[in-house]
């Protein structure tokens, strides 16, 4: 079992704001069906952005050069179009707030099929997958949009999870709430919510939810211990063979919370005509979606549940490759046993 207590218990700052240095020029700017920006935004129901990949890809090959896709024109993104996003919740907590999404993402140059994968603002290099990528939020206490320094979106091809930790305290810290290495788990695992809202869009209020991958241990004296799960990772870093992680993957988290106090708007919309402006890149521009089902593993459904089917299908060698549906199920509980034969590559290749 790993303890926790000495890893992830910094004291983190109690309002998480960005401190990450990038390269300067990341952030790109252009036009909006083909701008390379990098700045996302969680703002409301109707107003918040993804990152997708610039041309058709696959999300585990596009993670390091992605782009800001919003539902609004602004950060001088690239604009969703209007009937791409089927349903939304958007959850306000204590810790963060949490979008999830369901549409036909192969707008969004998501094609159809991929079981998506993991971004953040760590990466291979440091400086986020993608590069440079950005989040604001203005859910904050005083309105004010700050920049997350801490955030983890999960997407494929027809869902979308997507958290900004923006507090944190002596329990929590915001990186532990945004932990990010846990990218074949799935939305339902790594972001517990209620997940039955496709055809609604609404905001909500929400309990918090315990970081991903940690369970109550006990509690002693009022003190709350947690052990965590951790994803099992064989790999190679500078030729030497690292595994890291629990040999059993737990079903399910400890702890689902749910929305309360929500209120639904009936659609969004940005009435933007793309094809009028001579955007093919987001072809498609108009109309819902169809109702087609598409047969693949519904590892988001109804219950909240995480789904069980779902083949990872991936190696295990590259660290986002799996996406927000994929869960891979096995039935025990917590695992008890974690093989940490180098902790320092988790740092180096997420
Ligand atoms: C994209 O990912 C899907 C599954 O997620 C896989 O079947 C397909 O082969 C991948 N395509 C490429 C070009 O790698
Ligand atoms: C992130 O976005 C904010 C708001 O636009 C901007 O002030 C900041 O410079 C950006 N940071 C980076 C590293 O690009
Ligand atoms: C935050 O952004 C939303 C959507 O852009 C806007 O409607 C709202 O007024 C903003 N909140 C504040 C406090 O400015
Ligand atoms: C931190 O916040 C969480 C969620 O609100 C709460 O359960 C926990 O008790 C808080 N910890 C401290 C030390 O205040
Ligand atoms: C998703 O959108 C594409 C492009 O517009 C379309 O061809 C496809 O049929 C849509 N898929 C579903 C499930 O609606
Ligand atoms: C969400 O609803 C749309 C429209 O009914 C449907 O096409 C799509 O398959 C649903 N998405 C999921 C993941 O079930």
């Amino acid at each position: 079992m790993l303890a926790l207590a000495s890893t992830l218990l910094f004291a983190a700052a109690a309002l998480a704001q960005s401190t990450a240095s990038y390269p300067e020029g990341v952030v790109a700017t252009g036009t909006m069906g083909t701008s390379l920006a990098r700045l996302l935004t969680i703002n409301s129901v109707d107003d918040w952005c993804i990152f997708g990949p610039p041309t058709e890809q696959n999300i585990s090959d596009s993670e390091t050069f992605e782009v800001a896709w919003c539902t609004q024109p602004r950060n001088n993104a690239r604009v969703i179009p209007d009937g791409t996003v089927t349903g939304v919740s958007l959850l306000k907590t204590d810790m963060y707030v949490q979008i999830m999404a369901y549409g036909n993402f192969t707008n969004v140059n998501i094609p159809p099929g991929d079981y998506g994968g993991e971004l953040d603002p760590h990466g291979a290099t440091g400086a986020g997958n993608p590069v440079g990528g950005n989040v604001t939020t203005n859910m904050t206490i005083d309105g004010q949009s700050i920049n997350v320094a801490e955030w983890m979106l999960y997407i494929d091809y027809e869902m979308v999870c997507f958290r900004a930790c923006t507090w944190a305290n002596e329990t929590y810290s915001s990186a532990a709430m945004c932990w990010h290495e846990l990218d074949e788990m799935g939305c339902n695992f790594v972001m517990p919510g209620n997940y039955d809202f496709n055809g609604t869009f609404e905001t909500c209020e929400a309990d918090v939810a315990y970081p991903p991958g940690w369970y109550v241990e006990g509690v002693n004296e009022g003190t709350t211990s947690f052990s965590s799960f951790a994803q099992y990772w064989t790999g190679e870093v500078s030729g030497v063979t690292y595994t890291i992680g629990d040999l059993v993957t737990p079903s399910t988290v400890q702890f689902i919370p749910s929305s309360s106090s929500c209120v639904t708007v009936p659609t969004i919309s940005n009435g933007i005509a793309l094809a009028s402006l001579g955007i093919t890149d987001a072809a498609a521009a108009t109309g819902a979606p169809g109702a087609s089902g598409t047969g693949t593993a519904a590892g988001a459904g109804a219950t909240g549940a995480p789904g069980s089917s779902g083949s990872s299908g991936s190696g295990n060698s590259n660290a986002a490759v799996s996406g927000a549906r994929v869960f891979t199920g096995l039935t025990e509980a917590i695992a008890l046993v974690s093989t940490i034969a180098g902790v320092a590559a988790i740092g180096l290749l997420h």
